[in-house]
């Protein structure tokens, strides 16, 4: 059995938290897209580590971790978070696999990712920069390495010609940075992973399933990042959403029970591109202060708003959203007024849903305003002892998408969850 916890959003929605509060009631936690474009920050023993590569079950020593063949893996990441996470006494030999079809970002992809945001000047996605859309491009493209060739004895020589093919392309750009050090680097870690435990990804995990044991597909980004659904061209390069689990998994659709879609009570989002209810005022500055909203991975400022239910009720279509987890509720705590946003007005007209191009026409959100709880929940464990105006806030939008949530997040440490 295979259940799904998946963002909504634009990503950075808290899923590293809620993966890691729901770990010990799975066998397996396994990514199946992206790469270290994802930071899915966890707090253990009240210490924070922000995970990139490695899925957020590592921390129970109970539970197997597998990258699967959707994502794709920097190794020099890889290497660091592996450091990183024994210095908290995990040794991530016991239970780490990675899937032999996953495959490499490359130094060259890097530089790659670079050039092609400098050249878009203005128009730039705002991409991480880690190499995600030129690795993706070569493995549809059918030239990249697998994680499977780095037991072959030929690896350095497919390296090096695949390196050739990307000089040329870095040329045309005029890029001319010198990445002898990243190489270096690489090559260290490529070693590195020698010694890791490579499975055959597909079997490893429907033989797992077939003896009963529990899967957890662990999604990286959000919803409206994926490369189809999202708000294209300012997404990222796999599937982010369920059906992005079988191909990144090798696990067939009916296989997959739950999908848990992981919202904030409000909306951010890192990076270009459109965000109809972006805030540019103080309470958006609010928003990132009080919410602490600045990438895991990048550092950058997030941009801020009020929850989107329109573009919510599209995420839960398009994923078979079963329950919602809602997280950072304690950012509004001291809101005196909420909003959440329940159709578009477009040229005129008010639309709840989805556009094929949401920057083509400008949109107006329209709102429904609800009266803050002005209370601290930060201490709360019972849903009874909920605010009455959060449980309005929070049945609203209940019935507005048609899915329960299931869980409310009130803090980021491990234990501030409340069961709704
Ligand atoms: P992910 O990429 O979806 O795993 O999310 P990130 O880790 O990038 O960003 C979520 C941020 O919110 C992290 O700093 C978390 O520690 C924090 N966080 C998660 N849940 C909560 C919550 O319920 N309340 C608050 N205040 N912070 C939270
Ligand atoms: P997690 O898993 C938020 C955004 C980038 C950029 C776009 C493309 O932590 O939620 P890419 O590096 O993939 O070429 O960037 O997608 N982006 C994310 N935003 N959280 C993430 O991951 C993201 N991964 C990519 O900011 O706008
Ligand atoms: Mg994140």
């Amino acid at each position: 059995m295979v259940d799904v916890l998946l963002g909504l959003q634009w990503g950075d929605e808290g899923k590293g938290k809620i993966v890691d509060f729901f770990a010990p009631r799975y066998d397996i936690i396994a990514r199946f897209q992206g790469g270290p474009n994802a930071g899915h920050t966890l707090y253990v023993n009240g210490a924070k580590i922000v995970l990139h590569q490695i899925p957020s079950g590592i921390f129970h020593e109970h539970t197997t971790n597998l990258i699967g063949n959707g994502v794709v893996l920097d190794a020099v990441t890889l290497k660091k978070e592996y450091d990183k996470v024994a210095a908290f006494g995990v040794d991530g030999r016991k239970n780490l696999y990675i899937a032999e079809r996953t495959h490499l970002i490359l130094p060259t992809h890097r530089a790659l990712d670079k050039a092609s945001e400098l050249s878009k000047g203005n128009e730039k996605i705002g991409s991480t920069l880690k190499g995600i859309g030129p690795a993706y491009m070569d493995k549809t493209g059918r030239n990249g390495l697998r994680v499977g060739d780095l037991l072959d004895k030929n690896f350095t020589t497919q390296y090096i010609k695949l390196r050739l093919k990307h000089q040329r392309i870095l040329d045309s750009f005029g890029f001319n940075e010198d990445i002898t050090e990243w190489e270096e680097e690489f090559f260290e870690a490529i070693e590195f992973m020698r010694t890791l435990k490579i499975v055959n990804g597909e079997y490893f995990v429907n033989d797992k399933i077939r003896e009963g044991k529990k899967v957890l597909a662990e999604g990286a980004q959000g919803s409206m990042l994926d490369v189809d659904f999202g708000t294209f061209p300012f997404v990222t390069s796999s599937s982010t959403i369920s059906a992005g689990v079988c191909t990144g998994l090798g696990i067939a659709p009916q296989k997959i029970k739950d999908v848990i879609g992981v919202t904030k009570a409000y909306c951010t989002r890192v990076g270009s591109g459109p965000f109809p209810t972006e805030l540019h005022d103080e309470t958006g500055e609010r928003l990132r202060k009080i919410g602490n909203e600045f990438g895991a991975t990048t550092g950058r400022p997030r941009r801020c708003g009020w929850i989107d239910l329109v573009a919510l009720n599209f995420a839960c279509m398009v994923n078979g959203v079963t329950q919602l987890v809602m997280t950072k509720a304690d950012v509004l705590d001291a809101f005196e007024e909420l909003s959440a946003c329940t159709s578009y007005g477009i040229a005129g007209k008010q639309e709840k849903v989805v556009p094929y191009q949401m920057s083509k026409l400008p949109i107006t959100p329209h709102y429904v305003q609800y009266k803050g709880w002005q209370k601290d929940i930060t201490a709360i464990k019972e849903s009874a002892d909920l605010p009455e105006e959060m449980k309005t806030y929070i049945s609203f939008i209940n019935e507005y998408l048609g899915v329960p949530v299931t869980y409310i997040s009130n803090g980021p440490e491990r234990d501030q969850i409340i069961k709704a």
